[in-house]
C-alpha cells in the first residue's frame, strides 16, 4: 500500500468516507429549534447578517437550553457535541494540533466570506470595525485589558513578535525548557544567530511530579545575564503544564521578562492573565477554543509593552496610546476568521470556561487511570493535577509510535498524534466533545496493540 507521508515520516491514514456538511443545509438543527432561537434572539450579537445567522444562533441556544435543563454530565456533553460537524464515527483526539470548529464558527466563516463576496466595500468596513470587538471579547475571555491584546495569526507569530522585538545583546540569556515547540524556540534561535543571545534549554523530569522541582531548576539556571524566561504553558510532546505564574513570580523581581507559549491553554483551561502575572502570552484559539485556523492572540502586559519593537509596521505602529494594537498592524486581515473567533468565544462562554476545564481534566484523568493499569504503557503525563491537563503523552513498550497512531486509526477510528523528542510518544488530546466511551476506546485499542500487535 502506498501512503502519502506527513510530518515525522508517519503514513497519512486513509480518510473517513464522510459527507461534508454544506453551509445552509442546517443539518443537525431542527426547524423548531431554529425558529425558536431566532424568535428568542437569545444568543447575543452574533456575526454577519445572511442566510446562516439563524443557524449559528440556534446552536448557541441549544447549549443554553442544555444548561437550563440541568442534564446529567454525559447527556449535557452529548448535546454540546451535536453542535459540532465532527463525524460520529470519529474519536478525534488531536485538538492539540487543530481543533474542530463548532457549527456557529463554521457558519460564521462561510457567512463572512459570502458577505465579502457580495458586498465587499461595506462588509469589509464592518469587519474591520469588528476587530476591536474581538479584542475586547478576547481580553474579557482571558482577564486582560483590551489594550493588552494583539490580534495575531497564531502562537508562532506571537512568539516571533516578542523574540524579534526585544533589544537583547550578545551574551544575554534566554531560559527555555528542553520541550519547547519549534514555534516557540526557533524565534530565539534567530536571535542567537543574529545577535549572540544564549538560549538555554533546561531538562526536567518526565513525568514531572513536583512544580517546586521545576522552579528550582529555573532558579538555579538564572545568572546576571538572564533576560527572558520563555516556556510553554503546556509542553507539546508530553503535556506537562508548567507552573508559569510561579515562574513569573520568580522572574519579575529579578528584572527578567516572562514569555509563555500558550498554544494549548486557551479554551482548555480557564485563563487569567492578570493573575498569572506573565509579561507576554502567545496563543492559538483554533486549537482548543474552536476558532478557525489562522487566528491567534498575543497578550502583552501594559507595563512591558515599551520593551518590544513592533515587527510588522503600518499606520499606527508608533502610537503608544494604542497599546498592544500597534503590534498587529497587519493591514488587511482575514476579517471572516476574526469575526468567527467571536462566535468561538461566545460558544465557549455559553458552556462556561470553568465547566470546560473540569470536563477536559476529568477525561484526561480517566485516560491516565486506564493507561496506568495497562502493562507495557509508559505514561509521561504527571499524576499531579497541577502539572497535567488535556494533553496526555505515553509510549507503548516495543512499539513504534507511528505504527501505533496508524493502527488506532485503522482499527478504532481514534485519531491521535505522535511526537518524538527521544520518547517515542503517542499523544492524545481529550477535549469536551470527546466522550468517556471514546477515552475507553482509545485505552482498549492500546491494550489490543500490546496484546496482538499493530496492523
Ligand atoms: C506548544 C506549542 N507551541 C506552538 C505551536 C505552534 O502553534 P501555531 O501553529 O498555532 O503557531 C504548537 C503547535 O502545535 C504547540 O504545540
Amino acid at each position: 500500500m502506498v501512503f502519502r507521508r506527513f510530518r515525522g515520516g508517519a503514513p497519512m491514514p486513509e480518510p473517513l468516507r464522510e459527507t461534508v456538511l454544506e453551509p445552509g443545509t442546517a443539518a443537525g438543527v431542527s426547524r423548531r429549534r431554529f425558529l425558536g432561537a431566532v424568535a428568542a434572539g437569545s444568543a447575543g450579537a452574533l456575526l454577519a447578517g445572511g442566510a446562516l445567522r439563524g443557524e449559528a444562533r440556534a446552536s448557541i441556544s441549544a447549549i443554553e437550553q442544555a444548561q437550563a435543563d440541568a442534564l446529567a454530565e454525559e447527556d449535557f456533553w452529548s448535546k454540546v457535541r451535536r453542535e459540532f460537524l465532527i463525524s460520529d464515527e470519529l474519536a478525534y483526539m488531536n485538538s492539540g494540533t487543530l481543533g474542530p470548529m463548532p457549527k456557529p464558527v463554521y457558519y460564521a466563516v462561510v457567512d463572512g466570506y459570502r458577505a465579502l463576496a457580495s458586498d465587499p466595500g461595506r462588509e469589509n468596513a464592518r469587519q474591520v470595525e469588528a476587530q476591536d470587538d474581538l479584542r475586547q471579547e478576547l481580553a474579557a475571555f482571558v482577564n486582560a485589558d483590551p489594550g493588552e491584546v494583539a490580534l495575531t495569526r497564531n502562537t508562532t507569530e506571537g512568539m516571533s513578535f516578542i523574540a524579534n522585538g526585544l533589544d537583547l545583546k550578545p551574551g544575554d540569556e534566554v531560559l527555555c525548557t528542553f520541550h519547547e515547540h519549534p514555534g516557540g524556540l526557533e524565534p530565539w534561535k534567530i536571535k542567537a544567530k543574529r545577535f549572540g543571545v544564549v538560549v538555554k534549554e533546561l531538562p526536567f523530569p518526565i513525568p514531572a511530579s513536583d512544580p517546586a522541582e521545576i522552579l528550582n531548576l529555573f532558579e538555579d539556571a538564572i545568572t546576571p545575564r538572564t533576560r527572558v524566561i520563555s516556556v510553554s504553558h503546556v509542553t507539546f510532546p508530553t503535556g506537562c503544564m508548567l507552573p508559569v505564574s510561579r515562574l513569573a513570580a520568580l522572574a519579575r523581581p529579578r528584572g527578567i521578562l516572562t514569555l509563555v507559549d500558550g498554544a494549548h491553554a486557551i479554551g482548555m483551561v480557564d485563563l487569567d492573565m492578570h493573575e498569572m502575572g506573565v509579561d507576554f502570552y502567545a496563543s492559538s484559539p483554533y486549537k482548543w477554543a474552536g476558532a478557525p485556523v489562522g487566528t491567534g492572540f498575543l497578550y502583552m502586559r501594559r507595563e512591558s509593552q515599551d520593551r518590544v519593537w513592533p515587527t510588522v509596521a503600518s499606520m499606527g505602529w508608533d502610537d503608544e496610546e494604542a497599546g498592544a494594537r500597534r503590534y498587529d498592524r497587519l493591514s488587511q486581515r482575514a476579517g471572516p476568521l476574526l469575526l468567527a473567533t467571536l462566535a468561538a468565544l461566545e460558544f465557549q462562554n455559553a458552556i462556561g470556561r470553568g465547566r470546560i476545564e473540569e470536563r477536559v481534566r476529568a477525561l484526561a484523568a480517566r485516560l491516565g487511570e486506564r493507561l496506568r493499569a495497562i502493562a507495557g504503557v509508559t505514561l509521561y503525563a504527571s499524576e499531579n493535577p497541577e502539572l497535567c491537563c488535556g494533553l496526555t503523552g505515553f509510549a507503548l513498550e516495543g512499539f513504534d509510535r507511528i505504527e501505533v497512531v496508524d493502527t488506532l486509526w485503522r482499527r478504532n477510528r481514534v485519531w491521535v498524534r505522535e511526537t518524538d523528542y527521544g520518547l517515542n510518544t503517542v499523544r492524545a488530546s481529550t477535549h469536551h466533545y470527546n466522550t468517556e466511551d471514546q477515552v475507553d476506546r482509545l485505552a482498549d485499542g492500546i491494550q489490543q496493540i500490546l496484546t496482538e500487535g499493530t496492523i
